[in-house]
């Protein structure tokens, strides 16, 4: 028999990718490949990329240029783009960069054992079509292999919302959810191979409707299976946070007390232009509702700074918005022009006062999620470990908050579910003793 052929994925981007990039490593499997964490001594190399923002898009284009020489050194090597850049500028990528032997787009990565056969056979490969076919339904099982205690799970892809900053409609197209069973039977295969944890993923994920009772119908569902023990999800938008859903995050013992939900602006203004259709107290008096249901919810978001008309005035309420707010975790961005968005026609702000916004916003930022560390110190959480730690004898995992921490490991292994006492916070993880 031949030795086995090596495949690289390197994940730029959000969570879905390092999803999609698990599915495409199991579906090269089917033929053969095995991954490899050396790019050197692989026999495809695939960026699984991501068309967000320009900064992101740009690199992918980078690291191109930086495989060159172990093309030109190895010519059978085969060089994958997948991914959104995959999608939005499809053969665009072959031209620019002559030595990717394949784009792939991210709804036909079910066909890439075909499209393996072709690049075999010294073929160029671009598939971006949106297909007919569930590519859920034709792509490998995952095999039964042990793995780490959480996992992520697409359950829904596609944006209908269309923010007028946003390329997630264009190339990830509609919104379209997975039928409840499909994800039930994936989760249950989760779970029988040690996962304990499993976060839900969706670019619009609170808008599912795989479920006849939408998302939250699917979290009860999922809260059933035996073994698994906590829930997440991400990413949502404000107006699809329904009642049930609400009601969840204080029912649900196994949904975890942590929300991301972006907001993007804290000024009307700008919220309208971005095409939100929620204002910013609509939002102020919807994460009252579930803090209300989940007093101990620990917030997250998304922000934008330097949208095409932002003035001085609009960034202020942004800032407004977050203190009276209040977030544990969140991102923010300056504003990125993204080509067939309805906002890249607006005349841009000047960017060096976007620059200043940003440094503003972030150092509020993380002037409230310092708080929101420091706040645990003393208290009791649960711990789900997924590693060890960085010291030797220590082990890490993460809060039902999601934040990072970590113990002396006596006794401690990975996939276990301890009460942690926290017992000090640094900005980034949380340290404590386990409770015996
Ligand atoms: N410029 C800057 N940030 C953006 N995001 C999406 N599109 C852009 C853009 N054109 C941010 C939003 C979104 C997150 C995933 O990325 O905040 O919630
Ligand atoms: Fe993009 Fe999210 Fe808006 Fe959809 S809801 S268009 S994914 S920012």
């Amino acid at each position: 028999m031949s030795d086995p052929k090596k495949l690289f994925v390197k994940t730029y981007g959000c969570q879905m990718n390092v999803y999609d990039s698990e599915r495409m490593s199991e579906a090269l499997g089917g033929v053969g490949y095995v991954t490899t964490d050396s790019p050197d001594e692989a026999d495809m190399i695939l960026l699984n990329t991501c068309h967000i923002r320009e900064k992101a898009a740009e690199k992918v284009y980078s690291e191109l240029g930086r495989l060159k020489p172990l093309k030109a050194e190895k010519p059978d090597l085969k060089i994958g783009v997948a991914g959104c850049v995959a999608q939005a500028e499809g053969a665009e990528i072959q031209r620019r960069q002559p030595l990717v032997d394949l784009v792939v787009g991210p709804q036909s990565y079910h066909r890439l054992p075909k499209m393996a056969e072709s690049l075999a056979e010294g073929a160029k490969v671009l598939d971006t079509e949106f297909p007919e076919e569930d590519k859920f339904d034709h792509l490998a099982r995952r095999p039964k292999a042990g793995r780490g205690p959480t996992a992520f799970l697409t359950v829904q892809e596609g944006c209908d919302k269309f923010c007028a900053f946003c390329v997630v409609p264009y190339t990830r197209g509609a919104e379209v959810s997975r039928p409840a069973g499909q994800v039930l039977d994936e989760a249950r295969d989760l779970v029988e191979r040690g996962v304990r944890e499993i976060t839900l993923l969706g670019q619009n994920v609170n808008a599912y409707h795989g479920h006849e009772d939408g998302l939250a119908g699917l979290i009860w569902a999922l809260a059933e299976i035996d073994g698994l023990e906590r829930i997440r999800f991400t990413t949502s938008h404000p107006n699809d946070m329904d009642d049930a859903l609400i009601a969840a995050h204080g029912e649900c013992g196994k949904l975890m007390p942590y929300l991301h939900l972006p907001v993007q602006s804290g000024s009307d203004r700008i919220l309208k232009a971005m095409n939100r259709k929620h204002t910013a107290e609509q939002y102020v008096r919807l994460i009252e509702r579930i803090r209300a249901a989940r007093p101990d919810l620990l917030l997250s978001g998304d922000f934008i700074v330097g949208f095409p008309g932002e003035t001085e005035a609009d960034f202020e309420d942004t800032m407004a918005l977050v203190r009276e707010v209040g977030y544990g975790q969140a991102y923010s961005f300056k504003y990125s022009t993204r080509p067939g968005t309805p906002a890249a026609e607006k005349p841009q702000i000047d960017d060096g006062v976007a620059s200043d916004r940003l440094q503003r916003l972030q150092a509020l930022l993380s002037e409230q999620q310092r708080a929101a560390q420091e706040a645990m110190v003393g208290r009791d959480v649960s711990v789900l470990f997924e590693r060890a730690g960085r010291m030797p004898g220590q082990m890490a995992g993460k809060s039902e908050y999601l934040q990072a921490v970590h113990v002396e490991g006596d006794g401690i292994a990975i996939g276990d579910l301890r009460r942690v006492r926290v017992t000090a916070s640094g900005p980034n993880s949380l340290s404590g003793s386990v409770l015996r």
